[in-house]
């Protein structure tokens, strides 16, 4: 198949949103919204969202940063809004966006964005390759190369991290710990 021929999908596509009413059962010992309850929904909106994109089953490989900016109170519906950001291979980042709505008063709060990684599967249970993402609006593209920049800073991390452990004895721990909130009994000032 040609370049040209390659399927390709607009985000628009796939553009999903699950909205669920927060119920007791769904608090924490704090009477607040369960991080976790939070999460399987990011999940299961990147799942239905990955699958309509690339017309396959996905696992979920990766998620970046979850940082929960607001809690979420029993009561509200909390809505999440997710689209395919990035396209690989065989993986999609799926953006999600998550807003919480007061339903008496209609207030909403941002309580946060994440990215979730979703690797499409074939029938073998290989990765297999997903349409290509078309980007129509200049929010398409930002998303797009954003994305890119994660992978990047990621690939950076991990290589960071590896060299810091491969040269662990290198390291004057010592002084790195220095002005933490520990007791090291291993320091060799102890
Ligand atoms: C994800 C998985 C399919 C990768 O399989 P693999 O044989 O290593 O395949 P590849 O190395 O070709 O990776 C496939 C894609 O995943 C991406 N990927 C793999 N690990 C990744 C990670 N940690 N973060 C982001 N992307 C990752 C690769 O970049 C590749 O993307 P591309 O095809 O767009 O280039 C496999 O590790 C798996 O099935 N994991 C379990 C997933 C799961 O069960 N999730 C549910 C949670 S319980």
């Amino acid at each position: 198949m040609s370049k040209d021929q390659e399927p390709a999908r607009t985000s628009a596509f796939s553009r999903t949103t699950i909205t669920e009413l927060m119920i007791p059962s769904y608090a924490n010992f704090g009477g607040k919204i369960h991080g976790g309850i939070l999460l399987s929904l990011m999940d299961k909106v990147a799942y239905a969202t990955a699958s309509k994109h690339s017309g396959a089953y996905c696992v979920t490989v990766s998620v970046d940063t979850v940082d929960f900016l607001q809690p979420v109170e029993v009561g509200e519906l909390v809505s999440l809004k997710a689209s395919i950001n990035y396209v690989g291979n065989s993986s999609m980042v799926v953006g999600i966006k998550v807003v919480s709505e007061n339903v008496k008063t209609a207030h909403t709060k941002h309580t946060n964005t994440c990215y979730f990684t979703m690797v499409a599967k074939g029938e073998d249970d290989k990765p297999t390759r997903v349409p290509k993402l078309i980007l129509e609006t200049a929010t398409d593209v930002r998303r797009f190369v954003e994305a890119i920049y994660r992978r990047k800073f990621k690939q950076n991390y991990e290589t960071n991290l590896k060299e810091i452990k491969n040269n662990w004895e290198k390291q004057d721990i010592d002084a790195l710990l220095e002005n933490q909130r520990c007791i090291n009994k291993l320091s060799k000032e102890a």
